[in-house]
């Protein structure tokens, strides 16, 4: 009793305290010095290094948040400015987790090339994808499932699925920009132009022509709110009961579901005849003899559409950019066109297109420039030491690589950061002779030394690279010959990088006029 009272006593001296504004005044200042001696604390012990051989760790103000504010600005400023003080490795804390990049070429092929008993890539993407592909494929099941899911995506992207796809391709291109103003042209919202162009035909030749006529309506609705839910904030807060958490989830089920029934279809009427990636994926089962069901099909088609959606249209935006600033490669592209079509209005081929050299190298430019992924990441499972160095990278921190650091070194590139696609005439690229097979076919073995690696390297690596440039090219193409591009008076967009996948800052326009 007499506890309470005291209590009570307490409370309200407390009270009168705090209204009295010169106690307020004593009791604020107080309490901000206090904070100052807190905050100095936690610089002194981040310069503590408990861990002698730890990379060197970048000093940060706020606790738990670290340098998230510093880095989500432009991590790639933040990696050049630390990389200055503390060299290729070096640590830095976000959002209560650490992660040790690794620049360079060593860097990178340490992380692209790390063992699988070190590191995982699960561990790090999981938060984020298995909630939007769904449960049992990529991220959500042991990593030699994911190699098998990967050899069974390759089947439906083989020359002859490819030679049916071009087709598709440009018709696509066309019928979309029936909508453009084609008579005396105008200013076109490149991106979102892009967007839908990329989907209509992602669709339409991997998934196909029963997902792609569903594509104008609620497909196209349920891919903005998965997308919603594939943002960087999705991989720091699992469990955040966000409005566009549910909207994900939501969306999640009914693009299963319309997959489900298309793939029912097909079944139901013995379809066997297709050639797309769909109809390849009904019909998979793992080494071991574990069935790869129909619902595995649909979540990893989810995946695919997820992978290859942003990756593409970025890049097919960039390329289209970087081609309106350069009016001269403009010119050469248009000419080259001429040379292999014959005509520009002669129906375009995949045998076309594999004789479009300075095509593909503007591509290759694009994505050494403006890389849609520019953060690798996978978990440290056990300490590993990076090597030449003594620094042992504790277990539970993430690695993270980061090729476009190289991709834009002028150590590799003269005049890195011009954009010239011709300078990948000359270059060879680094031929090690040796691969390897980490379960979907043979990919160069030390490839993970290349200083440009838009499509990473080792067993992660991107198994879309060569439909991407199949899509890329005829989008680019078909493009180049309805339309002369120009910029509009705000120039070239600059990256807005809080997006999981890097794209330009919002709206990108550019002047369009029809070539007739
Ligand atoms: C310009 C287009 C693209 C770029 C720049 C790109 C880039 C990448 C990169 C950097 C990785 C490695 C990720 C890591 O190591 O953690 C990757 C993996 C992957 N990509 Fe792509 N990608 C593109 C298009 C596509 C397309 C069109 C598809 C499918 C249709 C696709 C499917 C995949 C898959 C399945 C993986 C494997 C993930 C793993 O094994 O962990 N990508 N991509
Ligand atoms: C598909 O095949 C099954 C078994 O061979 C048969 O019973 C069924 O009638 C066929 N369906 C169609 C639509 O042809
Ligand atoms: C599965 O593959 C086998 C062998 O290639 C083929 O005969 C069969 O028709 C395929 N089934 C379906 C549903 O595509
Ligand atoms: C597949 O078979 C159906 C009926 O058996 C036919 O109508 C269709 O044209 C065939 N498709 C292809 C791509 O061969």
């Amino acid at each position: 009793m007499a506890v309470i009272v005291q209590l009570v006593q307490g409370l309200q001296t407390l009270a009168g305290n705090l209204t009295n504004p010169a106690n307020l005044t004593q009791i604020l200042s107080t309490l901000a010095i206090g904070i100052v001696v807190i905050l100095i604390l936690i610089q002194i012990a981040q310069r503590i290094n408990v861990n002698k051989n730890a990379p060197p760790e970048v000093p940060y103000w706020i606790p738990y948040l670290g340098s998230a504010i510093s880095f989500s600005l432009n991590p790639l400023k933040f990696y050049d400015d630390n990389r200055k003080k503390y060299g290729d490795v070096f640590t830095y804390t976000m959002v209560g987790r650490k992660f040790t990049v690794c620049l360079g070429i060593e860097g990178n092929n340490f992380v692209f090339n790390a063992k699988l008993a070190d590191v995982s890539a699960e561990e790090s993407y999981k938060p984020l994808t298995t909630p939007v592909f769904g449960k049992g494929v990529v991220y959500d099941c042991p990593n030699n499932m994911l190699m098998e899911q990967k050899r069974f995506v390759k089947w439906g992207m083989t020359n002859d699925a490819f030679r049916a796809y071009v087709s598709e391709i440009e018709e696509e291109t066309r019928e979309y920009f029936k909508r453009w103003n084609n008579k005396v042209g105008g200013r076109g919202d490149l991106f979102t132009a892009m967007g839908e162009l990329i989907i209509n035909t992602a669709s339409r030749t991997l998934l196909g022509p029963e997902i792609r006529a569903l594509m104008d309506e609620s497909v196209a609705q349920l891919y903005h709110d998965l997308d919603g839910g594939f943002q960087p904030i999705n991989m720091f807060f699992e469990w955040l009961p966000l409005p566009s958490y549910f909207r994900r989830d939501n969306a999640h089920e009914k693009m299963r579901a319309i997959f489900m029934k298309v793939i029912e279809e097909r079944r139901a009427n013995n379809v066997t005849n297709k050639t797309d990636m769909l109809q390849s994926l009904m019909n998979q089962t793992y080494k071991d003899g574990t069935p790869f069901t129909d619902r595995d099909a649909c979540h990893l088609m989810i995946a695919l559409l997820m992978a290859g959606q942003h990756t593409s249209s970025t890049t097919a935006t960039w390329a289209l950019l970087f081609l309106a600033e350069n009016p001269q490669i403009l010119k050469e592209l248009v000419e080259e066109q001429k040379d292999v079509l014959g005509s520009l209005d002669a129906p375009l081929t995949f045998d076309h297109l594999k004789s479009m050299t300075l095509l593909d190298n503007v591509i290759r430019e694009t994505l050494r420039l403006r890389p849609p992924i520019i953060m690798i990441l996978r978990k440290v499972l056990r300490p590993i030491t990076f090597p030449g160095t003594d620094y042992v990278i504790p277990k539970g921190n993430y690695i993270a690589a980061s090729p476009i650091a190289t991709q834009v070194d002028e150590q590799y590139y003269k005049d890195a950061t011009k954009f010239d696609p011709h300078r990948w005439e000359t270059i060879v690229e680094e031929e090690t002779g040796e691969t390897v097979d980490y379960g979907f076919g043979k990919i160069a073995g030390g490839g993970a030394r290349n200083p440009s690696l838009p499509f990473g390297a080792g067993r992660h690596r991107c198994i879309g690279e060569a439909f991407a440039y199949v899509q890329l090219k005829a989008v680019i193409s078909t493009f180049v010959r309805m339309y002369d591009l120009s910029l509009t008076e705000k120039g070239m967009p600059g990256s807005d990088f809080t997006k999981m996948f890097v794209q330009p800052v919002l709206p990108v326009e550019i002047n369009y006029t029809p070539r007739k």
